[in-house]
């Protein structure tokens, strides 16, 4: 079966259980501002697992691009990748456990045709990490009475069997994991599911999202019972063709083909490597990142760096992101019609990156070879200024060589330099935080209003291009030519505040692409749920199509104040403002 057949059978089984297909959403979150990719099937849906309702419906199903860094480390292993697709069906406060499971299990089994007496699952089995959350014995029954002997199922700790929340808040619970034993002989001290031996390959996750951490660290009942799944095609691909790893696929094979010819010292940890950061690279270019070194942009600069260190590693000397890139595109774009589309700027981008780097790379190296058995901060530091090394290369670089680094020092030397503190360093890398406080929902609302202050004080082309909100600040991006003058930023400001005072209502209603054009919602109309929109409206004075959270009336958001306005590039700009509750925290 290939990957596509496994995608095409996945939706069709779900909408014959009631499920109604949603498009995959963008890497770059769209509403949620506080995240930085998305990592996961849920994370566009998480103010419906809060409780909101969905225009789709309670039963939902996608393939959703998914890209994470958590697992950076294991790439190169058979079964991790940092950009996969992700199969998903959730449940949203509709059937609960016993339906999931039954119908996760009649899928392997009747759909895929999963050889039974291979499957292992994984149950959570209580946790002192997670106070007053018992062991699910209801998950074990399940999986009992469907014919799996208690011997192939695991009760495991928070670690293995408990997902989310992403960040420190937001909607999580127990999950129960299926794996598939690959025939690889066991080896290693600890081989079971959920351990990284390669023998088991973790294909798919029920999560039963019934809890809500909060931001003091307890778990409390949601609003409602949710099901969110995630099955992961490269994985479940390879299963089903009897491969032992996700690169023996032929959504890897032309790719690993491609580095094979290229490479002179052909390794093939390393050739995986280069392969999943360029097919990742690829995919984060025409989502619209660009190599940076902030933020995004920086994840993708690292991947791109990581590729081209990796492809020296192997032999290949000449430029060759854009010949694997090539190759990347040819897979997927009948899939994704937005890989094919950005040709062009992928290997415009790619090019250019590469072009840098390369020429840092050999110097930075004569550098580093320079320098003693323990590198400190400083000199990390200044590898990564001077020579373009993100910090994961001098370490990587270190360990070949039995050097250390000055993790630490580092990030003081990064944290005096840059304006962004460690531990947002630390969040990007984790693949972003989702933040569902009462600070940033209060944030959100109020670019809703800057938004719509912006236009009638600019002119009605002005348009949203990005945003980003964190309980501490907002930060906001629109289309402009030219920098703002002292009364302009006054008169949006007393505006967002006039807005606020009068204590208008947020309103939700729920309507069709068309009716909310019509309606003259403003808000991007590509992409969004195929039959029905959110439509948000502030008094009269608003209306934005959007699927975020926000607060039920303007007063509650407090005063607002813009802190700077800068140029961001070619006609766009970006406002920083702030709460009142925020700047209190800021300078009391
Ligand atoms: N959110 C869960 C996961 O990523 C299930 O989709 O595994």
């Amino acid at each position: 079966m290939t990957a596509e057949e496994l995608k095409k059978k996945y939706l069709d089984f779900f909408k014959r259980k009631g499920h109604i297909v949603i498009p995959s959403a963008p890497l770059i979150p769209e509403h949620d501002p506080s995240v930085l990719f998305t990592t996961a099937g849920m994370h566009p849906l998480v103010p419906y697992l809060l409780g909101q309702e969905h225009p789709a419906g309670k039963r939902l199903v996608n393939v959703q691009k998914s890209f994470r860094t958590d697992d950076i480390d294991d790439v190169g292993d058979p079964w991790h990748n940092t950009f996969f697709e992700m199969l998903g069906n959730w449940s949203l406060g509709d059937y609960w456990k016993k339906e999931a499971i039954e119908w996760s299990f009649e899928f392997l089994i009747k759909e895929l045709r999963l050889d039974q007496n291979r499957i292992y699952v994984t149950v959570f089995g209580g946790d002192h990490k997670v106070p007053g959350v018992e062991a699910d014995e209801e998950t074990i029954l399940i999986w009992k009475k469907l014919g799996i002997p208690e011997n192939k199922i695991y009760r495991l700790g928070k670690k293995d069997n408990w997902w989310g929340p992403v960040g420190q808040t937001g909607p999580c619970g127990p999950d129960t994991e299926m794996f598939y034993d690959t025939g690889v002989p066991e080896h290693g001290d600890l081989c079971r599911p959920g351990e990284t031996c390669g023998k088991y390959a973790e294909i798919w996750n029920d999560v039963f999202m019934e809890f809500n951490k909060t931001a003091d660290g307890k778990y409390e009942p949601l609003k409602q019972k949710n099901v969110d799944t995630g099955m992961g095609v490269e994985r479940t691909t390879a299963v089903l063709q009897g491969k032992d790893n996700v690169y023996a696929t032929e959504l890897f094979g032309p790719i690993m083909k491609e580095i094979k010819k290229l490479a002179k010292n052909w390794e093939v940890r390393r050739a995986r490597i280069i392969a999943d950061h360029l097919r990742a690279a690829t995919f984060l270019i025409a989502d619209g990142v660009t190599p940076s070194n902030v933020e995004r942009g920086y994840v993708l600069r690292r991947l791109i760096r990581r590729a081209i260190r990796f492809a020296r590693l192997v032999g290949i000397e000449k430029d060759f992101t854009t010949d694997v890139a090539s190759v990347v595109i040819d897979t997927y774009q009948q899939d994704w019609p937005e890989v094919g589309r950005n040709k062009e700027k992928i290997f415009a981008e790619l090019h250019q990156e590469e072009t840098k780097f390369k020429k840092t790379l050999t110097e930075g190296i004569k550098r580093f070879e320079k320098l003693g058995a323990a590198i400190s901060g400083r000199e990390a530091f200044d590898l990564y200024q001077s020579y373009g090394f993100p910090l994961e290369l001098t370490i990587e670089l270190a360990k070949e060589k039995g050097k250390k680094v000055d993790i630490e020092g580092f990030n003081k030397e990064f944290e005096k330099h840059q304006e962004i503190s460690r531990s947002g360093a630390e969040q990007r890398f984790a693949g972003g935080l989702i933040d569902h406080s009462d600070k940033t929902i209060r944030g959100h609302t109020a670019t809703h209003l800057l938004h719509q202050a912006l236009r009638e004080v600019l002119g009605d082309y002005v348009h949203q291009t990005g945003s980003n909100i964190t309980p501490e600040r907002i930060r906001f991006d629109f289309s402009h030519p030219e920098r703002l003058t002292p009364e302009q930023i006054k008169k949006v400001e007393d505006i967002v505040n006039q807005k606020i005072k009068e204590d208008l209502v947020v309103k939700r209603e729920m309507m069709s692409l068309d009716e909310a054009k019509k309606s003259g919602a403003i808000g991007l109309f590509e992409g969004k749920y195929a039959d029905k929109v959110s439509v948000y409206s502030i008094g009269s004075f608003s209306k934005e199509i959007c699927g975020g959270s926000h607060v039920e009336r303007t007063s509650q958001i407090g005063k607002f104040k813009i802190i700077k306005e800068e140029a961001l590039g070619a006609g766009q700009r970006r406002i920083r403002a702030v709460l009142e509750q925020f700047l209190k925290r800021l300078f009391t």
